[in-house]
C-alpha cells in the first residue's frame, strides 16, 4: 500500500485520479510519520515559479526525489490553480513511471474528453508543431495519442463550427432491453421484469415529446440531429415504433435535420417490419451492435443472440436501403484475447459498416459484473493495448477514420473509446455530445438534457428521473424542469 501525503495543497481528487492510472493500492494520509512506504508531494509558489517536489521514502530512507517547475503565466487565482495542478501531476507522474514502469500513453490527462485540450490550443491559434510540443512536454502524452487527439479534433471542428446557439440536438431514451448484458450500466430494464410498463412508458414519453416540442417551438430552436438510444429502442414493437415516430414528426420540425439515428442495437430485437418503420420515418443512421463476433463470449456476457443473427440483421438492413450502419464492439470482454478481437474485426470487415465504435471494457458500478466481480476473469492491461492497436489497424483497412473519442473511468490506464467512420458518415450527435458546444434536449427516463450557454462558457444539466414508475408518474415535472431552465 502506497501512503500519499500532500503538503501545502489539497488537490486530492486530481492526484487520486492520476494515481489510479497506475495503481488502486494507495491511500491519503494526514502526516508523514512512521510509514513503510510514502509518497510526499509538496507545492511551493516562489517569485514567479510554481515548484512541485515529489519524494518517495521507504522505511524512512529517501528513494526518489524529483523537482518539477514552471513559470506562472498569471496571478489570477483560477489560472494559478489550474497551472499548479498541472505541475503537481507532472511531478507525481514522473515518479510513478519510475516505480511502476507502466505504459500510460495519455500522460497526466485524466479527464474523459482529451480532445478538449487540443480544441483549446487550436482556439489560441497554435500550430501543429506547437500543439505537439505542449502535449508532449506539459502533459507528457505519448506521440501516438497526441496524433490521435489532434486528428480527431480537426475532424470535429468541421462539424462544430461555426457555433450556433440556435441549433440543438434531440435525444430520446427507450430504457428497455431483452436481457441485461453483464458489463452494462446504461438504463436497461429487462422486458421480462418491466415489459408490463412499456405501453405506459410510451404514453408518458409522448406527453414529454408534446411538452418539449411546444417549448422548442416557443424558443424557435432548430433541430440539427435526432438520436434514439437507450437501452434498446427496437424493444418497441413495430406499432409502438410507428406511434413514436409519428409523435416526433407531429411535435418537432424535422424537415431540415442532418441526421436521424436509431440505436437498433441488439439483433434479437430487430425485425424486417421494425426496420421498415424506421426507413419510412427517414431514419438515416442505425446501429447494429455485435460487441463481439465470438459465440462463446456472446453467451458469457448475457446477449441472447448468435453471431449469424448479427450478419442476418445487417444484410436485412442493407437490403432495405440503410446506407449508414454503425457497429459497436467492446475490447477486453471477459476472457477475450487479442486474436479473438482480431476474429471479431475480420468478420466485421466482411460487412463493411460505415462506422465502427470501439469501446474498451469498463467495469461500471451499476453492472452485474461489478456485483459478482470475483466470478470473472479479465483481459490484462497490455493485451488491451494490443487490442486497441489491432482495432486501429482494421479500422484503417476498412477505410474508417477516427472522428470522435472519449475515455473511460473505472479501469487501469483509462483507455479510450473511439468512433471510426468512412468520410461523410461521421455521427454529428456523437461529436456534439462529446464537445459540449450544442444544447441537447433529452427525453425519457434517465435522459439528461445539457443546456449550453456559449457566451458564459457554462453548461447546465437537467436530468430526468431514472426509475420507470417515477418517470411515468412525474413526466409533467420533467417538462417543467426543462421549461424552468430555458424560459
Ligand atoms: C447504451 S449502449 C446501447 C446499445 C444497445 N443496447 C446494444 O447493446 O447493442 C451503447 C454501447 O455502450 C457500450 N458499453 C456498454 N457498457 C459498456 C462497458 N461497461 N464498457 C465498455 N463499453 C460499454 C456497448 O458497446 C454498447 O453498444
Ligand atoms: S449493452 Fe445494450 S442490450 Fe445490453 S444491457 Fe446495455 S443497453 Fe441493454
Amino acid at each position: 500500500m502506497l501512503n500519499v501525503f500532500l503538503k501545502n495543497h489539497n488537490y486530492k481528487y486530481e492526484v487520486g485520479e492520476l494515481l489510479k492510472l497506475f495503481t488502486t493500492q494507495f491511500k491519503f494520509v494526514d502526516d508523514d510519520l512512521n510509514k513503510d512506504k510514502i509518497l510526499i508531494n509538496e507545492l511551493i509558489i516562489e517569485d514567479n515559479l510554481i515548484i512541485s517536489n515529489t519524494y518517495i521514502y521507504e522505511n524512512n530512507n529517501l528513494k526518489i526525489r524529483l523537482e518539477e517547475k514552471d513559470v506562472m503565466s498569471s496571478l489570477d487565482e483560477k489560472i494559478l490553480k489550474r497551472e499548479s495542478k498541472i505541475v503537481i501531476k507532472r511531478s507525481i507522474f514522473k515518479v510513478l513511471k519510475k516505480i511502476y514502469k507502466s505504459f500510460v500513453p495519455w500522460g497526466i490527462l485524466t479527464g474523459i474528453r482529451p480532445t478538449k485540450i487540443v480544441h483549446e490550443l487550436l482556439d489560441e491559434n497554435k500550430n501543429k508543431e506547437e500543439i505537439d510540443n505542449i502535449l508532449k512536454v506539459k502533459y507528457l502524452m505519448d506521440k501516438s495519442k497526441i496524433d490521435l487527439a489532434y486528428n480527431i479534433a480537426k475532424v470535429e471542428r468541421e462539424f462544430i463550427y461555426p457555433l450556433n446557439e440556435n441549433k440543438i440536438a434531440l435525444y430520446v431514451s427507450i430504457p428497455f432491453c431483452p436481457t441485461r448484458c453483464v458489463y452494462c450500466s446504461f438504463p436497461s430494464n429487462t422486458l421480462k421484469q418491466w415489459g408490463h410498463l412499456k405501453s405506459d412508458y410510451l404514453n408518458a414519453l409522448i406527453k414529454e415529446i408534446k411538452g418539449v416540442g411546444a417549448l422548442i417551438k416557443k424558443l424557435n430552436k432548430e433541430i440539427e440531429s435526432v438520436y434514439i438510444g437507450g437501452g434498446t429502442p427496437t424493444t418497441l414493437d413495430e406499432k409502438e415504433l410507428d406511434i413514436l415516430m409519428d409523435s416526433l414528426y407531429q411535435n418537432f420540425d424535422l424537415n431540415n435535420i442532418k441526421e436521424f439515428t436509431v440505436e437498433a442495437g441488439r439483433p434479437d430485437t430487430i425485425t424486417k417490419e421494425k426496420l421498415k418503420v424506421l426507413k419510412y420515418a427517414k431514419v438515416s443512421r442505425i446501429s447494429i451492435n455485435p460487441q463481439t463476433m465470438n459465440e462463446s463470449t456472446l453467451i458469457e456476457i448475457g446477449r441472447s443472440h448468435k453471431v449469424e443473427d448479427i450478419v442476418k440483421c445487417f444484410n436485412m438492413a442493407r437490403n432495405l436501403g440503410f446506407d449508414n450502419i454503425n457497429m459497436d464492439i467492446i475490447l477486453g470482454l471477459l476472457k477475450e484475447t487479442p486474436s479473438m478481437v482480431e476474429n471479431t474485426l475480420k468478420e466485421i470487415s466482411k460487412l463493411s459498416p460505415e462506422s465502427l465504435t470501439v469501446h474498451t471494457m469498463a467495469i461500471k458500478r451499476a453492472s452485474k459484473l461489478k456485483e459478482n466481480i470475483q466470478e470473472y476473469e479479465f483481459s490484462q492491461y497490455m493485451d488491451m493495448v494490443k487490442m486497441i492497436d489491432i482495432s486501429m489497424d482494421y479500422a484503417q483497412r476498412m477505410g474508417l477514420n477516427p472522428y470522435y473519442m472519449y475515455r473511460q473511468k473505472h479501469m487501469l490506464g483509462n483507455l479510450e473509446n473511439i468512433g471510426y467512420s468512412k468520410r461523410g458518415f461521421e455521427c454529428i450527435y456523437n461529436i456534439q455530445i462529446m464537445e459540449e458546444k450544442q444544447s441537447i434536449f433529452a427525453l425519457g427516463a434517465g435522459a439528461i438534457s445539457k443546456i449550453v450557454y456559449l457566451d458564459e462558457n457554462r453548461i447546465e444539466r437537467v436530468p430526468n428521473v431514472k426509475n420507470l414508475e417515477h418517470y411515468i408518474k412525474r413526466v409533467d415535472e420533467m417538462i417543467q424542469k426543462k421549461e424552468e431552465e430555458v424560459l
